[in-house]
């Protein structure tokens, strides 16, 4: 939620503060597309003021604003919004300024006490121009400020509650950026003359490989040539460099119309990725995780949004191949329920971001309860990464689109993998692990007929109504495909246990409802048979997803996909393939933007 940005360097160049804030805004788009802002100084030229361009809506609308009004500098900061406090409007867009306006901040996060800190200010004479919690930041920084911008922000933190990343610059001291983190990302990307910082790595990744991650209560000065770092004491302390390798390629769209059905399409390539980085010579190496593995009695999984969906499936696939018993939770109810945690509990953590608010306050929820915690998480460097005990990366590279598609189906291998060491009885886990090696290659004879679901979609988009059901993982699985859907076309979708329809939900079902049936469980087409004869008798168009060679749904369902047959629990990473294609084209032909949907924002770090 919101994307902060900053750039500096020593003297204006080939590349100016300008260009170089736009470009990294670009590629933080997908944390919020409400406004956007950049806040400009110049060291080369002490008396220019700092300036300040922002405008209400996408990026582009700030783009065209600076073709007009351009802005000009050494030293930068930029921001994002996904509004939290007051709607968007180009006066609660960020960067914000003390009553001065000498003194610019960019700001990801909520401040708690932000009604608290605004009356105290107002006594003392400030004038608020927006409806912000950021904007005290502004004034407090002013209000502390004695000529040493590092000192005034280390002594607002102290005043402040909740979460942020903030990133600060001040027309007296144009040769420097201030920033600061708690309970939200942000990276430091060293340069040759330059210096940059981000919410992620993504933006940085064109300009610089070499990253600093801050650790909650920092605050770090960063000039063109330096970069200190303080802890929350004002004494400096030493943050070891690491190197990001990712395929920057990965976060292009070469050629795809949008980056949701590249991503979509790069499921076969990822999914292989994933396995390969855990198995060798056909063994499983979760080494590092062996002594936890070999004593779980119970597993406990907490998740957001589709990484809870992921954790779904998990609870099938570990119950069913291992007999462990697993529970399962939304990291949000989690957190404020006092689970029961035992020692020999496997506790696992699933985040595409890792830095999602709830998950990770869940995690430190299981750690202080003696647990350790294995992170299955995308972004290397995260704070869910950094903070657990043991890490599962998925290797789906950079996820831009805000609805998660290759970032799901490689948490599921994760959960499979893990599923598979878990498994005690040799024969079942080696039939488990060849089903998984191939899965890349069936993902792609899936994706490889997506004209057949664009064609679907055509026909169907405008349902009111889409009910997904089906039964054990098929089950778990419609969650998911009924979250994208409603993500990214807005169309009404829920998913039902198929079993679950007499008890209340068949009541919706009319000639405007689609119904789609995931039907890989062999043992239960029966029963999904009846299910789907109920609601066609009630007018509902049906669509039945099941394994090729099954024809038992050819004279029940209005139309029948059939994917690759693989074994009735791993099927949802085939499956949910299908459902995400009818997602991303439902979305594209009502005329929406499928990766930047309404109201969303990719990486949640606010609860
Ligand atoms: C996925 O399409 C959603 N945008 C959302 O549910 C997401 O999965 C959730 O916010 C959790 O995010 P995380 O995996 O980064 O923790």
């Amino acid at each position: 939620m919101c994307g902060i940005v900053g750039f500096i360097e020593k003297e204006k160049k080939d590349i100016n503060a300008q260009d170089v804030l736009i470009n990294c805004l670009k590629k933080l788009e997908y944390r919020g597309y409400d406004s956007a802002g950049i806040a400009v100084v110049d060291c080369e030229n002490k008396e220019r003021k700092l300036e300040i361009r922002k405008a209400k809506g996408r990026l582009s609308n700030l783009e065209e604003l600076i073709k007009t009004s351009p802005v000009e500098g050494t030293t930068g900061i930029g921001h994002t919004r996904w509004a939290t406090h007051g709607e968007p409007s180009d006066i609660n867009s960020h960067p914000h300024t003390d009553v001065s306006g000498y003194i610019a901040v960019v700001h990801n996060g909520i401040i708690e006490n932000h009604n608290k800190l605004r009356k105290w200010l107002e006594e003392h004479g400030v004038v608020f121009k927006s409806e912000t919690d950021t904007e005290c930041i502004a004034h407090l920084i002013d209000f502390h400020y004695n000529g040493d911008l590092v000192t005034a922000v280390s002594e607002v933190m102290k005043r402040l509650e909740g979460s942020y990343a903030l990133a600060v610059v001040c027309q007296q001291e144009p040769d420097l950026i201030v920033v600061a983190k708690k309970d939200c990302p942000l990276v430091i990307g060293l340069g040759e003359g330059f210096n940059l910082i981000a919410s992620d790595v993504t933006p940085i990744l064109e300009y610089s490989r070499e990253v600093q991650y801050l650790d909650d209560n920092q605050v770090a000065k960063v000039t063109a040539t330096d970069v200190t770092i303080f802890n929350k004491d004002g004494v400096i302390v030493e943050v070891p460099v690491s190197h990001v390798d990712w395929d920057m390629q990965s976060a292009q769209k070469n050629g795809y119309e949008h980056f949701m059905l590249k991503e979509i399409c790069e499921q076969p390539f990822v999914l292989d990725q994933t396995y390969k980085a855990r198995v060798y010579a056909g063994k499983i190496d979760l080494q590092e995780i062996n002594s936890i593995v070999e004593k779980a009695t119970h597993v406990v999984i907490v998740g957001c949004g589709t990484a809870y969906h992921a954790a779904f499936v998990a609870k099938y696939s570990i119950e069913h191949f291992a007999r462990i018993p697993v529970d399962i939770d939304v990291a949000s109810e989690f957190r404020y329920r006092d689970p029961i945690i035992n020692e020999n509990d496997l506790c696992i953590v699933i985040s595409q971001s890792g830095e999602t608010a709830d998950t990770l306050q869940a995690m430190r929820i299981l750690k202080q309860k003696g647990a350790k915690v294995i992170a299955i998480t995308n972004v290397v460097g995260s704070t869910v990464a950094r903070e657990a005990d043991f890490v599962m990366y998925t290797q789906a590279g950079p996820e831009i689109a805000v609805a998660s598609t290759k970032a799901f189906t490689t948490q599921l291998m994760c959960v499979y993998l893990l599923t598979c060491a878990l498994t005690k009885d040799l024969e079942v886990r080696e039939k488990l692990m060849s089903e998984l090696e191939e899965m890349g290659a069936k993902a792609q004879l899936v994706v490889d007929r997506q004209a057949e679901i664009q064609k679907f979609a055509s026909r169907q988009f405008n349902k009111t109504k889409v009910f997904y059901f089906g039964r054990l993982s098929d089950y778990a699985i419609s969650l998911e495909s009924a979250l994208k859907l409603k993500e990214i076309s807005y169309t009404h979708s829920e998913a039902f246990a198929a079993g679950e329809l007499k008890h209340g939900p068949i009541a919706l079902i009319d000639d405007k409802t689609l119904v789609v049936a995931t039907c890989c469980q062999p043992f239960l087409y029966d029963k999904m048979d009846s299910n789907i004869k109920e609601v066609k008798a009630r007018g509902a168009k049906t669509l039945a997803i099941t394994f090729e060679g099954n024809h038992a749904f050819d004279d029940v369902s209005d139309e029948v996909f059939l994917i690759p047959k693989t074994d009735p629990y791993i099927a949802p990473i085939l499956s949910v393939i299908v459902t995400q294609l009818y997602a991303y084209y439902c979305s594209v032909n009502r005329g929406n933007d499928p990766d930047h949907p309404r109201n969303l924002a990719k990486s949640v770090t606010v609860e």
